[in-house]
């Protein structure tokens, strides 16, 4: 059996169509970078505009490559939560029209879930229970996740998600959008304790929150001091290399302490980690000796599928076993930021 994965909860428009044994038969991403890039960070009304144009040719393209047609499909699924309203309301109104003209049952799919089950597709094996970290733009948030949509929220940032202080950072820098691969790229040249930034809650079990913020500040006063305007021209090369080896430094040791507090407080056997900034190399390779320190089981997301995708969509297919379909009165729900 075959279903069709819709995802446009931000700025990616995405669809996939995935096989019932969760292999990837076709998949298409086109991204909004480019659009965005101008104003260092995505603007909602471009990105919902931009998914009215790209929707049906993204599916046509996804279905195209798949060699199938609609009558193919068992089911049409949609990531309905959370995200951009405007950005939401194009997926599912594709979705639904696709479900009511074809007959297909419609699937809702939480995002912050799939961005998990992204570990699922790629370990091949079972990997719940487990403690479910999603690292992206959006969030930076733990959960105890007792199955693939059975999420208990345990603790996130009270500000920044990570993602967006390196989208942040990277535009106080001069660096282009998005900012966490340029910023991993330019801090391969620098020294990571050139700047003693702050981590927040650091080695304090009691506390599974993360805070952006103070660091985002402590990088724009190590570049101009308070109330100083950010120097109009490019900074030096190996000053730029420096605050970014030593800033990324600072956000991923945050990440590796909290990933451990997380495991240690739920006893769980092992971690699963997804959303864009899973895709950082340092962040993988301190995380990765961090579990083997605490001999704790370790599933990353790959790097194709940490940023926005259709095909971790494939958590639809437990839906579907489990007979969870939507009426074509579903509505989206932007803001559960909690999952
Ligand atoms: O999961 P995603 O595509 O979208 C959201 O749901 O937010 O994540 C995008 C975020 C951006 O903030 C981007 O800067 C960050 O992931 N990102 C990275 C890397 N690649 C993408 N952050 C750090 N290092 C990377 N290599
Ligand atoms: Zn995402």
């Amino acid at each position: 059996m075959l279903l069709l994965s819709i995802e446009t909860t931000c700025d990616e428009t995405a669809a996939a169509v995935i096989r019932d044994d969760l292999h990837v038969v076709s998949s298409v991403v086109s991204s909004q970078d480019a659009l965005h890039q101008r104003y260092k960070g995505v603007v909602p009304e471009i990105a919902a505009r931009a998914h009215v144009e790209r929707i049906l040719p993204v599916i046509a393209e996804t279905l195209r490559k798949a060699n199938i047609t609609l009558a193919d499909l068992s089911a049409i699924a949609v990531a309905t939560t959370p995200g951009l309203a405007g950005s939401l309301l194009v997926g599912l109104a594709a979705a639904k029209a696709l479900s009511l003209a074809t007959g297909k049952p419609l699937i809702a799919i939480n995002h912050l879930h799939a961005h998990v089950y992204a570990c699922r597709l790629a370990a091949q094996q079972e990997v719940f229970p487990c403690v479910g970290f999603i690292v992206s733009g959006g969030h930076t948030n733990l959960y105890r996740c007792a199955g693939p949509c059975e999420f208990e929220y345990l603790g996130g940032t009270i500000d920044d998600a990570a993602g967006e202080a390196f989208d942040k950072v990277a535009a106080m820098l001069g660096l282009p959008y998005p900012g966490g691969p340029a910023i991993s790229r330019i801090a391969q040249q620098g020294n990571p304790q050139a700047f003693a930034f702050p981590r927040s809650y650091w080695h304090d079990d009691s506390q599974l929150q993360f805070s952006f913020s103070g660091l985002k500040t402590a990088v724009r006063y190590a570049i101009a001091g308070p109330g100083k305007p950010l120097p109009e021209q490019q900074l030096e090369p190996q000053l730029q290399a420096n605050l970014a080896a030593s800033f990324q430094t600072a956000v991923v040791e945050s990440l590796v302490d909290k990933c451990a507090a997380a495991l240690r407080i739920t006893q769980l056997p092992r971690l699963c980690v997804g959303g864009g900034v899973a895709a950082n190399a340092l962040f993988r390779e301190r995380l990765t000796q961090e579990m083997q320190r605490c001999r704790k089981q370790l599933f990353f997301a790959p790097p194709e599928l940490c940023t926005d995708n259709a095909v971790m969509g494939a958590i639809a297919w437990e839906k579907f076993r489990a007979g969870q379909f939507e009426t074509l009165s579903a509505d989206i729900r932007p803001g559960l930021d909690r999952g």
